[in-house]
This record gives C-alpha cells, structure tokens and sequence, in this order.
C-alpha cells in the first residue's frame, strides 16, 4: 500500500499510529544524529525523522534524497518537540522505520515553493512542477468547485448541458478563427468555434429551452493578461424569456458562486445604461469601486480664450483626492508623458492643483483666473488638497484615455481593494458601430443581437444616422472593471435576422452560405430567446482578486501563443501537408 493518510493529514489525534505516507521530497536536512524530510503531497507536508541510531542505513538513505525525489515512508507519529504552528501538520512528524525511493528526480529548474525562484517562460516551460506550487494548486482546484458549483445551480434551475462541435464553420464574435484543413474535404476548412453562438440558438429552435455548457472557445487575438487564446465559458441560452429573466438568472448564478466558495453576500446588482456608463466612467465596464466619476465642462471650461478646450468637442475632467501637495512637478510631468503613451495617446494633460494652503497650481493659469479655478473645483466637489485633471478632444477618444486616468489613478490611491467586489449590469448597448475605416457597420455584440423592441422598425427602414443610433438588447455582466459575461435577446425572426446580415455588409448569397442553416431554422418554429456567456476562466481570476487568467489554467499559451511545455504550434512533416492537401498551396505560395 503506497498510503494510508495524505501529507495534510495527520494531527495531535493521530499519535502513535503506524502509518504510511507517499509524496514528493520538499527538502532533506542532515542535522547531524537526525535527518528531517519534509514529504509534500497535493494536501500539505509532512515532516519525517530518521534517527542515525535506530537506523543508521536507513538514515543514509533518507540523507541522499534530493529535492522532489518521489518516497513512500512508515513509521510512528510522534508528537513534535518544537511545533510549527504554520502547518496544519505541524504538531507531529513521523518517527520512520521504512522508506522505499518510489522514483528519483533530477534537480527541478526552480524551487517548488510559495514564491518559486523561476521565471515565466522557464516556469511554463516545466507547468508540471509548477503546477505542484500550493499557489497554483489553490488555482486549479477553486477552478474545479467554481465549475461544480455552476453546474449544480444550472441543474437546479432547470439546465441541460449539451455538447456542441469543436469543428464548425466560422462563429463571428468579432476575432480570427483558428482554422483545421479537412483531410476528406480537400481545400477546405473547419473553424474552431469563437463561441457556440449559433449551435445554442438552434437548441432553441429545437426545444432545449434551459441549455448550458462549460465549453472551450477559440479567438485568434492579440493576447493581454484577461485573454487567451482558447478560453472556457459558461455558455447559457434559454427560450420564452426577457431579458429581466436571463439577468436575474445569472445574478443569481453569480451569487451562488460568491457565497459558496467565497461566504460572500453580494446584494442585488445594479443596472447602467451603455450610454450612462461612457459619460460617468469612458468605459463600458466601469470599475465602480471607486466614484473620481467624469465631470462634463464645455458649459463651463469653453469660451474662454484657451483654444485647445474651445476647438474640442468634449472637455472632460476627474477629481483625484488628496494628492495636490504629494505630486511635484516631476511627478505631473512623469503622469502627462504617461498619459501621451501611444497606448493611451493624449495630447497632454491639463491639470488644477488646489494646494492645502488654499493656493492653486495649474497649467492653464494663463487662461483662467483663480476664481474662475475655485468655480471649477465646485463642480468637481474638489477641495484643498485634490487635484483636477481635464482633457479635451474627440469625444469617444478623449472619454477612453480618461477612463485611463482614473483607473490609474484609482490604483494610485488604494481605491481598487482587490477584497471588495462591485457588480453591475450594464444594458443597451448600440446595435451597430459604424467603422470609418472600412466604411461599414460592425455588429457591436454580434450579428444575431436582437435590437430592442421600439427600434425594431427603425432597423428594417432607417436612414445611416437612424441605424447608428440603434440600441440593442444586449448586456455586461462587470465587476470590479472586468467583463465577465456578454449577452442578449436574439433575433429569431428570419426576416430581422436577414436584414442584421444585410446591414453588416453580406450579401444576400454570403449570409446564405455562411448562416442558411440558421435562417432555415428560423423558418421552422423560433421561439423568442437570449442568453447569455459568462468568461470561465475571467470568473476564477476575479473571484480571486486578481488581474491575470493565466493563473487558473492548467496549461496555458504565453503571449506569444504558444505552449512552452509542449512547443506548440510546429511545424508538421511534408507528409501530413500533402495528406491535407497543402503541401502543393504552400509551394505555389513560395
Ligand atoms: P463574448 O464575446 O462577450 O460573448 O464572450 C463572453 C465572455 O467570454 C470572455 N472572453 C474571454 N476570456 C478569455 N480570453 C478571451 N480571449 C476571451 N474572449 C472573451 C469574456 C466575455 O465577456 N456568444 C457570446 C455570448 C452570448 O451572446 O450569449 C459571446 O461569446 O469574459
């Protein structure tokens, strides 16, 4: 028998039991007379002693073992001399009388510990000792019960899970699509699914009108640390619903899951409409931890002889508090060259420092007195102390890179306490964003996003200023600055959905080939629908209080795509090519 208790286990209770423990070897002291092992399994550590007096071979052996050696030892728990109160186990050890070297282990890169010692790539490089860190362990294991626990409340409401393809045809949610040559199809091609968009909406059709799927989805995109390439999502649609049902559905998911593995009692989630969202906060997934809300100022800040506001179709500023005196020139500077980043790229940065001696610091002096300052800070709620900054230019533009600010801003001053959890919903979205570029609509959500109900007939006969102003029936799940889900009301109206296509620029034969299947199956019996997906992976990191996705996948891709551990992608052999049929494009390509 390789165990009969794990390395977590044991405890003041157990004493003077024989038993016998399996694990990895975290590190072997030599104290002379004693050896002390530390065996480390999933559930925690263990400390093992060997007496160079009761056994001297066996002592030796013990003294040979290296970092992460694999071991089975029995032996007699003992009640510790000097305790270590930090380990679950650590009241005991175990005094051994066996050990058997079940496999020995080259010296791992970097130490499997808390904190390790190894970099990134050398870490995704060896994910297996990585993955045996208790940090990541904790990851991958909450991981596991946030999934039990979307699947017992989905059952309990009523949920079946269904499967759905991998190997499909495009999906559009807005990114590329892997693509898979088909073998038997000679030039052509799978897509693997950016989202089980469509095959959800012809469940419905098919009468699965509680459906749900812990699924993979695949998106071609520019990796950042809330993306990957392939990522999980709980994937929801249900049939005869409104929207109010689908939210108050998915509140109540998302409670569950708060309360079950966090004992946290959300309350009920607030509403915010798409447009509110962009004027209060320049984003639509605002971080309402912390208010530092925009102020509107073309009423007050235009007109004034100061050009740069006056030629500006917004003039928008925040109120950042108490830092008045602690940021010296250098440091406004520093934020100003911050801010003209191409990341962000503003112009400049105006700002009006209202010191605590009642005097006032600005760039724009020259412009506007000090009273016409102190009127401002009115506005604002700023006082002695706080600072305003403004910026100006395009509206969309100007509201995105303040948003910018503020989250930096709201990081510099503590306000974003990663232990508060500030959900909210935020509704109607625009059906259609206009590309200037590309001279062509864009579907804001996606190409089946039903427009709401009193724009309906403005989408089937509105002019270009009409249809840019439509609103849609779509909704964000945001907590804490992050989108966790998406979704909306569907069209399921063959006639709706055809014109959706026609606006977004296919023809009438494209949306044929690419969706007939779905317009063929609005032909027989839609019901009305909508649903939502909630970003798995997003969901664990931000339950958790943290930024990065990568954390709770077992393995995942760097960002450069591609998975270290096993070198993926590579290239394949000529052969495979010519099976697939490639091999000849790859030629003519050359
Ligand atoms: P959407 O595209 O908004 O909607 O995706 C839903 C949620 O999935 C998560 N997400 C990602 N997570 C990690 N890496 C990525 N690359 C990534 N892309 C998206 C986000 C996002 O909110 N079919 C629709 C849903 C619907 O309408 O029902 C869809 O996929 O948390």
């Amino acid at each position: 028998m390789y165990r009969t208790h794990t390395c977590g286990e044991l405890r003041m209770a157990d004493v003077g039991k024989d038993v016998t423990l399996s694990g990895w070897v975290q590190i072997s002291r030599d104290m002379g007379g004693l050896t002390f092992v530390d065996l480390r399994d999933r559930y925690g550590i263990t400390q093992l002693v060997f007496d160079m007096e009761a056994n001297a071979a066996l002592c030796e052996t013990a003294r040979k073992l290296g970092r992460e050696f694999v071991v089975t030892a029995s032996g007699k728990v003992n009640e510790r001399s000097s305790k270590n109160p930090n380990r679950d186990t650590g009241d005991i050890e175990i005094i051994v009388d066996a050990l058997e070297v079940l496999n020995a282990a080259k010296t791992p890169p970097f130490t499997i510990e808390e904190d390790t010692d190894g970099g990134d790539d050398i870490r995704m490089q060896y994910r297996y000792l990585d993955l045996r860190r208790g940090p990541l362990q904790k990851n991958i294991i909450f991981r596991s019960k946030l999934a039990i626990e979307t699947r017992k409340y989905l059952d309990e409401n009523g949920f079946i899970e269904v499967e759905t393809p991998c190997l499909i045809k495009s999906t559009p949610e807005g990114a590329r699509d892997f693509v898979v040559p088909s073998r038997m199809n000679p030039g052509q091609f799978y897509a693997l699914p950016q989202s089980p968009q469509t095959f959800k909406q012809i469940l419905m059709v098919a009468g699965y009108d509680k459906y749900f799927q812990i699924v993979k989805c695949f998106r071609d995109e520019d990796l950042r640390a809330d993306r990957q390439p392939e990522f999980t999502q709980i994937d929801c649609e249900m049939a005869f619903v409104t929207r109010d049902q689908v939210l108050a559905t998915f509140e109540g998911l998302t409670k569950h899951v708060f309360k079950t593995l966090k004992n946290i009692e959300l309350a009920d989630f607030p509403k915010m409409e798409y447009d509110e969202a962009m004027q209060r906060y320049g984003s639509d997934k605002p971080d309402v931890r912390f208010d530092m809300e925009f102020v509107e100022m073309n009423a007050f800040a235009q007109g004034k002889g100061f050009s740069v506001f006056d030629n500006s179709e917004l003039v928008v500023g925040i109120c950042a508090k108490g830092i008045a005196d602690k940021y010296s020139n250098k440091d406004m500077k520093l934020l100003t060259e911050w801010m003209q980043r191409p990341q962000i790229g503003a112009k400049g940065l105006v700002y009006v420092k209202f010191m605590e001696d009642g005097s006032i610091k600005s760039t724009v002096g020259k412009f506007f007195d000090d009273e016409t300052l102190r009127s401002w800070a009115s506005h604002f709620g700023a006082e002695k102390g706080d600072v305003i900054f403004a910026l100006s230019g395009e509206v969309d533009k100007t509201r995105k890179q303040l948003n910018e600010l503020r989250l930096e801003m709201g990081t510099r001053l503590g306000l974003r306490d990663n232990t508060v959890f500030a959900p909210l919903w935020v509704i109607n979205f625009p059906l259609l964003e206009w590309d200037e570029e590309s001279e062509r609509f864009h579907a804001m959500h996606h190409p089946f996003t039903a427009p709401k109900k009193v724009d309906e007939q403005k989408m089937l006969s509105g002019d270009h200023e009409t249809l840019k102003n439509l609103k849609a029936d779509a909704y964000d799940l945001v907590i804490n600055g992050v989108e966790i889900g998406g979704g909306s009301i569907r069209i399921h109206d063959r006639e709706l959905q055809s014109k959706n296509f026609d606006l977004l620029g296919f023809t009438k034969e494209e949306a044929e080939a690419q969706f007939g299947f779905l317009l063929g199956a609005f032909e027989y019996g839609a019901p009305p629908h909508g649903g939502i997906a909630f970003g798995f992976d997003r969901l664990c990191a931000v339950l958790n209080g943290v930024n990065s996705i990568r954390d709770f996948i077992a393995f995942p891709k760097n960002n450069q795509g591609r998975d270290m551990m096993i070198d993926a992608p590579s290239p394949v052999d000529n052969e495979q090519l010519d099976e697939l049929n490639l091999a000849l494009n790859l030629k003519e390509n050359v």
